[in-house]
């Protein structure tokens, strides 16, 4: 018997929403009044096992909590915690508006991208392990500037204090 042929792009898809994650997804949904309202704990559990949010991921959340594919691509790309492709191992968000920016941001996205070897904003340093990205107001406009590293928020950051920050990270 010849072996079958997967035209590209149809390759078999490997659910998210089985066993462990499954019974998961369950219990959290026992906690929230409609499917829908368990949208972004859904999409957190997607991006604990996978690492990150695809297409296909993406519509297999809508087949389990009963909404379109678009509506949950609306959300994932509304925040920036979501992740639409695969980044790196440390995930860091400084914040680069206009409050933060006069304070110096943009000389600590460079301090990152230049200390993990990331080189660019939005992309992934070559050891796989960080990947940087300037985001709009976190919420603590005081204390420029604040960075997210993972979901550790550091606050009052200058481009002297990231190689230590880098470093406890490693
Ligand atoms: S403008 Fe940077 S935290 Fe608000």
């Amino acid at each position: 018997m010849s072996a079958t042929h997967v035209p590209a792009g149809t390759e078999a898809y490997e659910p998210v929403f089985v066993g462990r994650t499954l019974e998961e997804l369950q219990k959290i949904l026992t906690r929230y009044p409609t499917k829908q309202a368990a949208l972004l704990p859904a999409l957190w559990l997607v991006q604990r096992e996978r690492g990150w949010i695809s297409d296909r991921n993406m519509a297999e959340v809508g087949e389990v909590l009963s909404l379109t594919p678009a509506y949950v691509k609306g959300v994932v790309t509304f925040y920036t915690m979501y992740h639409q492709h695969p980044v790196g191992r440390h995930f860091v968000q400084v914040c680069t508006t206009s409050p933060c920016n006069l304070c110096g941001a943009e000389d600590v996205v460079r301090a990152f991208l230049q200390t993990t070897g990331a080189g660019e904003a939005g992309a992934t340093s070559p050891d796989g392990n960080w990947t940087v990205i300037e985001v709009e107001c976190l919420g603590a406009c005081g204390f420029a500037t604040p960075v997210l590293v993972d979901e550790d928020f550091i606050e009052s950051l200058t481009p002297e204090k990231v190689p230590e920050i880098v470093r406890k990270y490693r």
